[in-house]
């Protein structure tokens, strides 16, 4: 029981202020991957995972983030809510280097999970990744920054209770919306119509995708809560209306639909071979 009890406060301890969309957000991310795939990408997802399905490593790049501190900063990019959109060299840069975001990791990380030279081992660790990042680059929150983490040091009261407003997005919302993840990510793949998944499949990259989703961040949510132009952390906390899980659910859904259909035709191009030309 003491053992138990250790376990639970570290897992409490371990979910840091970064922990992206919920649990919840990236199972439902996964799953309407999953279902979003052809049987021959389904096969190959299998083999490689050794049997898991996605949905059971969808949350495995936040539990190594203890053990591997500079992976964090994979898990988002903090793009400043006054500037237009993306730039590698001020957004995603560390030293010398322009891999230190979300955006550049889904890239490295596709690029590893295509390569048939490489280890069977790199190129499993890669698709874990990448389950996970498709997830959080369709977050608002975590593509932007106003001096706040990403929200993390903006105060809200959200139903109640006293929270941050990246914890609303990543998790409260969502979590105001459904109980059962499995029917969600259900009933929300079944919900999408073709015409919709053929214009979400038309941005096939990364900058893409960010753009899209920082765009969404900056005037559905710092916009209308008069943000911007205020940077720097908000320890007053902004009351948010009793509505506002029903006004911004739409966003959210949009988003882990966008995500999770996304997932699936990258994972169908870096693992299924297109069919010999004749
Ligand atoms: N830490 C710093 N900025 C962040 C962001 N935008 N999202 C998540 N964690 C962060
Ligand atoms: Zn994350
Ligand atoms: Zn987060």
């Amino acid at each position: 029981m003491r053992r138990f009890l250790l376990v639970l406060m570290a897992m409490m301890l371990s979910v840091g202020p970064a922990s992206a969309w919920g649990p919840q957000g990236h199972d439902v991310v996964a799953s309407i991957g999953e279902k979003a795939l052809t049987p021959a990408a389904r096969t190959r997802v299998k083999q490689i995972l050794q049997g898991q399905s996605l949905v059971a490593v969808a949350n495995w790049a936040d539990g190594v983030r203890t053990a591997r501190p500079e992976t964090a900063p994979w898990h988002y990019v903090n793009i400043p809510v006054t500037e237009g959109g993306y730039n590698a060299q001020r957004d995603c840069r560390v030293e010398d280097k322009l891999d230190n975001c979300v955006v550049a990791q889904i890239t490295l990380k596709t690029k590893q999970l295509a390569d048939p030279t490489l280890l069977s081992g790199t190129r499993q660790e890669a698709l874990k990744w990448i389950v996970h990042f498709l997830g959080d680059i369709h977050q608002p929150m975590h593509t932007v920054g106003n001096g706040d983490r990403g929200g993390n040091d903006v105060k809200v009261v959200f139903e109640g209770h006293t929270t941050q407003l990246h914890k609303v997005w990543d998790s409260g919302i969502i979590n105001a919306a459904a109980d059962d993840h499995d029917d969600y990510a259900a009933r929300l793949f079944q919900s999408i119509k073709p015409a919709e998944r053929q214009a979400w499949l038309v941005a096939r990259s990364p900058v893409e995708w960010v753009n899209e989703t920082f765009d969404i961040a900056k005037t559905k949510i710092y916009g209308p809560l008069n943000l911007i132009g205020h940077p720097g952390p908000q320890t007053t906390a902004i009351v948010l209306g009793a509505d506002y899980d029903t006004d911004k659910i739409a966003i959210v859904e949009t988003q882990l639909k966008r995500a999770g259909i996304r997932l699936a035709a990258l994972l169908e191009t870096a693992l299924v071979p297109p069919p010999p030309r004749r």
